[in-house]
């Protein structure tokens, strides 16, 4: 292997540990910051991860409350809850994990929460913020994804990035994020007819499209940074990203793995999001 790893990990531990910090201060003014995590139904996937979430809060010294609701919940049910849960003090961030099942409109729900705390840069106004260079809350990944590449000391101004994937959670906030930096950004997607032709001229390739070795050696300038935001299974069940890391990190200058890469990092950003919202709300 040729590309230095990007450790998700070991720079999740290092800001987390400020996390903990950060926390701490607030509480010595009487303030712990809390993240509501509200779950419906049962994905498995989705049980894993909230499970998840609300560990690395208790372990960043961040208060957090699961509310887990059976997949026949209402969408008016679920309405109500966010109501309360944006109108106690004790609450700073309001995570509701997707997917939603069918009956319920996932962007209506979203809409519901407070944009103050909206730690998960979903609603239309974080995405607005966003989108206008105004402060507001950032999607984690993305977020983590630029925080990586802080990480390395890389100098994004000038460069060219090519984002693969277009969703609102990854895909277009990363690239307004890259832009932000002054990086020119090529975002590609599923009806994209040469991909290849466009990450070959890619100094930075961030793939997000949820579908294994969507990324080879052959489409990847030498030296070019990779950050791989995939998660899914090989055929032997493994986790791993979007992007055949065997091949790829033969030719990338850097590359992130998977598992260890951009995933903790996502979490990472949901708790600095939310401290963030609770000193917001401390003045
Ligand atoms: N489902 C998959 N990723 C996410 C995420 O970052 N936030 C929420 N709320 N749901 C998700």
């Amino acid at each position: 292997m040729t590309a230095q790893l990007i450790d998700g990990n070991a720079l999740s531990t290092r800001l987390r540990a400020e996390v903990a910090q950060r926390a701490l201060a607030l509480k010595a003014r009487g303030i712990t910051p809390g993240l509501a995590v509200v779950l419906v139904g049962d994905n498995p996937a989705s049980q894993v991860y909230v499970r998840n979430k609300v560990k690395a809060c208790e372990a960043g010294g961040l208060h957090s409350v699961l509310e887990k609701y059976d997949a026949q919940l209402s969408q008016a049910q679920l309405l109500q809850r966010i109501a309360a849960l944006n109108a106690d003090p004790a609450i700073h961030g309001i995570l509701v994990q997707l997917p939603l099942p069918p009956h319920i409109d996932a962007q209506t729900v979203i809409e519901a929460i407070s944009p103050a705390k909206d730690v998960d840069g979903f609603h239309v106004a974080s995405a607005g913020a966003l989108m206008t260079g105004l402060p507001g809350f950032w999607p984690c990944t993305p977020h983590g994804c630029m925080r990586m590449l802080e990480s390395i000391g890389y100098e994004l101004k000038g460069k060219h990035a090519v984002v693969i994937g277009r969703s609102n959670i990854v895909g277009k906030p990363m690239a307004l994020m890259l832009l932000q930096q002054d990086v020119t950004v090529t975002i590609c997607h599923s009806r994209t007819p040469d991909l290849k032709a466009h990450t070959l001229q890619a100094d930075v390739i961030v793939a997000a499209v949820g579908k294994r070795k969507v990324l080879t050696a052959d489409m990847v300038k030498p030296g070019a940074v990779v950050l791989d935001v995939g998660m899914n299974r090989d055929d032997e069940g493994k986790l791993c990203g979007d992007v055949d890391f065997a091949g790829v990190s033969q030719v990338a200058g850097y590359i992130t793995p998977v598992p260890g890469g951009v995933g903790p990092m996502t979490i990472t950003m949901l708790l600095v999001n939310t401290l963030q919202a609770a000193e917001a709300s401390a003045g």
